[in-house]
């Protein structure tokens, strides 16, 4: 017996990614060189090994759901300086909770949020579209009624609010936002921040606002949802924000993340967390808020993805409907078919993108926002990254 819901799950992107190129060999003679998956690749601050190594006494012990008071200071530190909170704003205890990479963390919470029913019909979970696939499988699982809003060049990459109706709204039980957003790299401005807080208090959902690309931003610093809130009136309610090491401090492999926001979400979601969740180890925690309470490395990565966009503009000029991405370190490059743009450039580049369709919902009459598109993950050095794009240019 398998849950049926299982079955909705679509195609797990980069599944369909190594059956769109793995049966053909890559050009011969090149390096294969791969944007598709975005991870970073810069080495990881120090900071985290020393860490690990000064603190491998506490492996011998299993830490707690809602981490240390250590960890819950420096995140809710973090959250103060990048957006201008001022001091106790946030109470570490009580809105702030670690998450064991912002993945699981993001999957989990609809758990938590989405009822069987709102406004007696089945929910909706709204997604950005295309959008990271965390959300889709989190959404799927929940019970809900995927919503996917295009978010495209004619909404600055941000989902398109306007085609929602009032039922619509009645029936929402979560939004996922994505800003800095992955695949596209747009950055929700305030006022977007301000309308989605504004509907989550008037029909009662939750906007959940995946922030782990804060860091890393071209020339402003992105606003964040909890800086919305400040702005209206300082309340919280119905918002969580998740934040993450893996970008800002290009440390994937620790897992580390955090969930900040509403004081009685978090309660909950900390119960609902002490029955399925993982708990962030004790050296990693104390890695963490080191990692959280200093901004040098931050600063050092955000520097050095810019450079790889610098590289970028300089050898794509204004192909492609290049366009520096506001936050993030993707291209999302218009090349009038992804997929056979990604199995052309894997032929006869050797090079490795993933096909927009592949992050994208059907829009209803077959085609998705995501179709003229491949998604470009500039997470290599910029040796590498140059090689790549001057093939790139050369076959497509
Ligand atoms: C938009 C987005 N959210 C969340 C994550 C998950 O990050 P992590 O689990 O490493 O914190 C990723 C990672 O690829 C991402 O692109």
């Amino acid at each position: 017996m398998l849950n049926p819901r299982y079955d909705d799950l679509p195609v797990y992107p980069f599944d369909r990614l190594r059956a769109l190129l793995d049966p053909h060999a890559p050009a011969p003679g090149l390096e294969p060189i791969s944007l598709a998956v975005g991870d970073p690749t810069f080495d990881p601050p120090p900071a985290i090994a020393q860490t690990m190594a000064d603190k491998a006494d506490l492996w011998g012990r299993y830490p707690a759901t809602d981490g240390t008071p250590g960890f819950r200071a420096a995140a809710a530190g973090f959250l103060e300086r990048r957006y201008g909170l001022g001091p106790g704003v946030l109470d570490p205890e009580r809105n702030v909770l670690p998450v064991v990479g912002t993945r699981e963390g993001l999957a989990m919470v609809a758990n938590l949020v989405v009822p069987p029913e709102k406004s007696g019909a089945r929910p909706l979970v709204v997604l950005p579209n295309p959008c990271f696939h965390t959300y889709v499988g989190a959404a799927v699982f929940s019970g809900a009624e995927r919503r996917p809003l295009p978010a495209t060049a004619d909404t600055g990459f941000m989902p398109d609010l306007t085609r929602m109706t009032e039922a619509e709204w009645a029936r929402t039980a979560l939004v996922y936002l994505c800003s800095p957003g992955n695949p596209q790299g747009g950055v929700a401005p305030m006022s977007l921040l301000m309308d989605l807080i504004l509907l989550a208090r008037r029909h009662d959902f939750v906007l959940v606002a995946d922030e782990c690309y804060a860091e890393i931003y071209d020339a402003a610093p992105p606003p964040g949802a909890l800086e919305a809130c400040a702005a209206l009136d300082g309340d919280f309610t119905n918002v969580l924000v998740f934040h993450s090491l893996s970008k800002r401090s290009s440390a994937p492999g620790l897992r580390s993340g955090f969930v900040a926001g509403d004081a009685e979400l978090i309660r909950r979601y900390r119960m609902l967390r002490n029955y399925l969740g993982a708990q962030m180890p004790h050296p990693a925690l104390h890695a963490s808020a080191r990692l959280w309470a200093d901004d040098s490395d931050a600063f050092r990565y955000r520097a050095a993805y810019r450079d790889l966009v610098n590289t970028a503009q300089e050898i794509l000029g204004e192909r492609f409907g290049f366009r520096r991405p506001a936050g993030g370190f993707f291209l999302w490059l218009d090349v009038g078919d992804g997929e056979e743009a990604a199995l052309t450039l894997w032929k006869k580049a050797a090079i490795r993108v993933l096909p927009g369709a592949y992050m994208s919902a059907p829009l209803g009459d077959g085609t998705t926002p995501g179709d003229a598109f491949i998604r470009v993950a500039l997470v290599h050095d910029r040796k590498t990254i140059e090689t790549a794009l001057r093939r790139l240019v050369k076959v497509l």
